[in-house]
């Protein structure tokens, strides 16, 4: 029987962090966002949000991307363009702890996805992948050709682990197109506060905690070291705002009606900032003052890393718009406006 329904985009984990941005940003420009998210890191009340924002919410099925025969249906059910990839753990900490968690989850559910879509004939994926595959670069900024390195952790392994599967399949059937696009250090959240980062218990990332202590809710932030060979001493991240992250996975869409095989590109601003810039940026965009002390080094960590970002300028077409300001102005209101997250 043909199927009328309208043409869609699949997000699975659109329902977390990048991924209710990046499903806002497509229904925004028109589309059809049809989210699959098991909720294991992320609130329904998110997609009540999104309604809110588009005028109307997308179409959601709660459901692993392990469950083969969900996705049967999913796909069976629905016109499925492409999809974009979002689901996943990302604690690396607690990928120390379980590691097996996060490669069944990371790689075996990539993998059941994967085999779902080419069951149902659907070739065009977008792949949330982190610039952790390159794992200590010695020479700065990093270029899709720096090669991958050894990820500090199962986290990063997963993840450069899931790449060599997209890998593997784009070359083996020329049906595929893959954009594998390997993200710097998101932060913000949308510019009206109604959707944002809510990382459960004490956030591990760097903005996540300093927003938390220019709230009250933490008492200081402690600095993982300040003698990395870097200006200040403390580690050099490049920060990219969420809405331009949302926006590049518009573009590596559009790509993707062109361009064949596995494509890779960076997302980030090509900019680094150290722990104590973005410290006082949060503070002049706050104007609340951040306590805070210097710790030892976090095991794991290194010292510098920021993106060559012009493939993804010359070939997508796409650059970030928002700067620090930004990241900050918008990660401070999603604060202040929802200081418990979803909850
Ligand atoms: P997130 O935890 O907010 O979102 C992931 C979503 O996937 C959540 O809604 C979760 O409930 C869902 N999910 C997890 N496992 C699932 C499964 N098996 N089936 C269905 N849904 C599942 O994380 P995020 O920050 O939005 O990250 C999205 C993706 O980007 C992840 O793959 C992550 O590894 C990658 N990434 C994130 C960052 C970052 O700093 N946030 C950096 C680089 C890469
Ligand atoms: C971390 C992960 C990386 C993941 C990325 C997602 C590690 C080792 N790496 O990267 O795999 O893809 O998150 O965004 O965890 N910092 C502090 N105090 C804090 C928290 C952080 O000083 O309380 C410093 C860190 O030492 C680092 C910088 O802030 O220099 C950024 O840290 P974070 O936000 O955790 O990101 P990454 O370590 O870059």
């Amino acid at each position: 029987m043909p199927n009328h329904t309208p043409e869609c985009y699949l997000l699975t984990g659109g329902a977390g962090y990048i991924g209710s941005h990046s499903t806002l940003a497509l229904m925004q420009a028109g589309h059809q966002v049809l989210v699959l998210d098991n909720l294991c890191n992320s609130s329904p009340i998110s997609l009540d949000r999104l309604g809110q924002l588009a005028g109307r919410a997308p179409l959601f099925v709660q459901g692993d991307v392990r469950d083969a025969a969900l996705l049967e249906q999913v796909f069976a059910s629905h016109r499925i363009s492409a999809v974009l990839h979002f689901a996943g753990l990302k604690a690396v900490g607690e990928s120390v702890q379980q590691p097996l968690a996060y490669f069944d989850n990371n790689v075996a559910g990539t993998i059941s996805l994967c085999k779902a879509m080419a069951q149902a004939g659907v070739f065009k994926l977008v792949f949330s992948s982190s610039a952790t595959v390159y794992g200590e670069p010695e020479t700065m900024p990093i270029h899709e050709s720096t090669p991958t390195g050894r990820p500090t952790n199962p986290y990063g392994r997963s993840k450069l682990m899931a790449e060599e599967v997209l890998r593997d399949l784009a070359a083996s059937d020329p049906r595929w197109r893959v954009a594998v696009l390997r993200y710097f250090n998101p932060v913000g959240a949308h510019e009206s506060g109604l959707i944002g980062e809510d990382p459960h218990g004490i956030p591990n990332n760097l903005l996540p905690y300093i927003a938390q202590v220019a709230g009250g809710k933490l008492a200081e932030l402690a600095v993982f070291g300040n003698d990395y060979p870097t200006p200040d001493g403390t580690g050099v991240r490049d920060y990219i705002h969420v809405q331009d992250l949302a926006q590049g996975h518009l573009k590596a869409l559009q790509a993707l009606q062109t361009r064949t095989g596995l494509n890779v590109w960076n997302l980030g601003t090509g900019q680094g900032y150290s722990v104590l810039e973005m410290l006082r940026a949060f503070e002049a965009a706050s104007g609340r003052q951040i306590p805070y002390r210097i710790a030892p080094r976090r095991p794991g960590d290194i010292a510098r890393c920021w993106a060559d970002a012009s493939k993804a300028k010359i070939e997508l077409g796409w650059q970030c718009k928002l700067g620090l300001a930004e990241m900050m102005r918008d990660a401070w209101r999603w604060q202040v406006q929802s200081p418990n997250g979803y909850a």
